[in-house]
């Protein structure tokens, strides 16, 4: 059992103590008094460059952010979950989302069985059934599928439905779609203008009950029944699940059945049978690649020591920002317009994951925070909606922007460079800031009146001193992308285990899933709201009201 120990109270001490030291000196001048800033406060592994030096960091900062790291077992810690220890302590399994990028002949085990065959087993029957609806082998009632439809939620939708976006140049199979809310629009929307004879349903869900997704399941089967007939239903249905017996009981036949297991966190499942709709559209063979990335930074992640290891440093950089300089929010702003699903897919890794309060050793409550609250949206388009409140607004809010340095487009005209410089400029302007003084230099020099500028220039003053991580990356290929998703699931173990939380539960989901189901009965009307609090039994009654019943 992990908990706080007297190395880890030290170590917290210390760096309390060193944030005043290095409160002193604004990051404008940390850059201008050390040319090697960048040098020193970068990384980079393979096509991946991590530059964290626009951080509330000095020379000091690391070794006690190590030390801190160390401290809390984090290296023991990441050695039980590749030995495959029940380190999911209150739902006592593995965490062996690892074992999905692994390679034939590597060893993982849970509960002293490999599970490397069994992965590659459904791996292949996945690359079989892909190969045949790629191929038209595997065919609807009207022929080949033009069309998949994945039909999830969370874990089950967030991952492929982000992948899919990201990896669009690569598409050369059928059209993907995705349907996740209960709101009904959701599938009608996605339905609309779908050929039914041409369209492939896909199932994703771990536990095979989550009810958005048996919704959305029964109204496509109905769809597909009505306008197609009922013989033809298994034909336009496949499974994704770690249930197979619900899924049997579903009417789904055996070899339209992909498996997964119970050491695969939902949020951590993009890698298994849940990616089935992403390797359809992009192949067998570029799922691998996808699954090749991962698989790299996960050997990085495993034996590079903390200092040069790139998912522990963003780790402790985000632990410094939270709970030494207090900062309640992380940015994902990836600058690509194809990783515009990444922000979400992101939140849900990082707020599912750590969004606790209560510690794995004893149950005791947490002192001081654990996950920030995680936001974000494509590059330029964010710039022109939220960076306001970045720059200016009384919170600081530490952002993480991402960008690759080629476009893929084949006529890119100046669009890839602007991009770049975008970028790069926001960073630049929240590290550096603008001060009283080069505020009124700039109206001076604008021809402004001095009455006007002294109106106007405390509106133009930014604070700087922005904490900002940039990841730089070649191009986003499927690769690249693995690497950048195994990098954020290892920065977030670091975190979970300083925090001494459990990374992957997530009972957090659970009440107000209980409560849905007490409530449904009194919106139809067929029970009393007796007994509910006066809001939600007065919103009960106004939402009948204004449905007429
Ligand atoms: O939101 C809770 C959750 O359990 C997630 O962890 C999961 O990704 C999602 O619901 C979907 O669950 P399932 O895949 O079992 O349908």
């Amino acid at each position: 059992m992990r908990s706080v120990n007297s190395d880890m109270i030290q170590a917290f001490a210390a760096l309390d103590t060193h944030r005043s030291v290095v409160a002193k000196t604004p990051m404008r001048d940390k850059f201008s008094g050390d040319p090697e800033r960048f040098k020193r406060f970068s990384i980079s592994f393979r096509d991946l460059l991590l530059d964290y030096s626009k951080n509330q960091i000095d020379a000091e900062t690391m070794p006690l952010l190590f030390a801190l790291g160390k401290a809390a077992g984090v290296e023991a810690h990441r050695a039980a979950m590749f030995a495959g220890e029940a380190i999911n302590k209150t739902e006592n399994r593995s965490v062996l989302h690892i074992a999905l990028r692994s390679l034939p002949d590597e060893i993982f085990r849970s509960g002293g069985v490999n599970v490397v065959p069994e992965v590659h087993a459904v791996l292949n029957r996945m690359a079989a059934f892909s190969d045949g609806v790629r191929s038209g082998e595997i065919r609807g009632s009207g022929g080949q599928f033009t069309d998949v439809v994945n039909i999830g939620i969370g874990g089950s939708d967030l991952g492929p439905r982000m992948a899919c976006l990201a990896l669009s140049p690569y598409h050369d199979g059928p059209r993907t779609h995705f349907v996740s809310n209960v709101d009904g629009a959701d599938i009608r929307d996605v339905l609309e203008g779908l050929d039914p004879d041409r369209t492939l349903f896909l199932i994703a869900s771990k536990t095979f009950t989550t009810v958005e997704t048996m919704t959305n399941a029964a109204t496509a089967r109905a769809w597909i029944v009505e306008r197609v007939g009922e013989e033809h239903v298994g034909a336009h249905f496949a499974a994704m699940s770690t249930a197979t017996d619900k899924v049997k009981a579903f009417g789904m036949s055996e070899d339209r059945m992909f498996p997964f297991w119970d050491w695969v966190g939902g949020r951590y499942s993009v890698w298994s049978a849940i990616g089935l709709s992403l390797m359809i559209a992009i192949g067998p063979a570029g799922f691998s690649s996808f699954l090749g990335g991962a698989r790299a930074m996960d050997d990085h992640f495993r034996t590079e020591p903390l200092e040069r290891n790139l998912p522990a440093i963003l780790g402790l950089i985000g632990v410094w920002n939270r709970n030494i300089l207090g900062f309640p929010a992380l940015g994902i702003l990836p600058y690509e317009q194809r990783l515009a699903r990444l922000p979400a897919y992101f939140q849900q890794l990082d707020m599912e994951s750590n969004g606790k309060r209560v510690k794995v050793a004893g149950g005791a409550t947490v002192m001081g925070h654990t996950g920030p609250l995680v936001f974000g949206e494509p590059g330029t388009n964010g710039q022109h909606a939220f960076y306001q409140l970045l720059h200016q607004g009384t919170d600081v809010i530490p952002c993480d922007f991402m960008v690759g340095a080629y476009s893929d487009a084949k006529e890119d005209y100046n669009h890839h460079a602007l991009l770049l410089s975008n970028c790069f400029a926001q960073t630049e302007a929240l590290m550096r800031g603008r001060t009283i003084a080069e505020a009124r230099e700039e109206l001076k020099g604008e021809g402004m009146a001095p009455p006007d500028i002294e109106r106007l220039a405390p509106h133009k003053v930014f604070p700087g001193n922005r904490p900002t991580n940039t990841l730089l990356y070649k191009r986003l290929d499927p690769e690249t992308l693995g690497m950048i998703i195994a990098l954020y699931e290892h920065k977030i173990f670091v975190q979970g285990t300083i925090w001494g939380i459990n990374s992957f539960d997530q009972w957090g989901v659970e009440l107000g899933k209980a409560l849905a189901k007490t409530l449904l009965p009194m919106v139809e009307g067929k029970q009393s709201t007796d007994g509910k609090d006066a809001s939600t039994a007065g919103l009960i009654a106004a939402a009948r009201l204004l449905r007429g019943g």
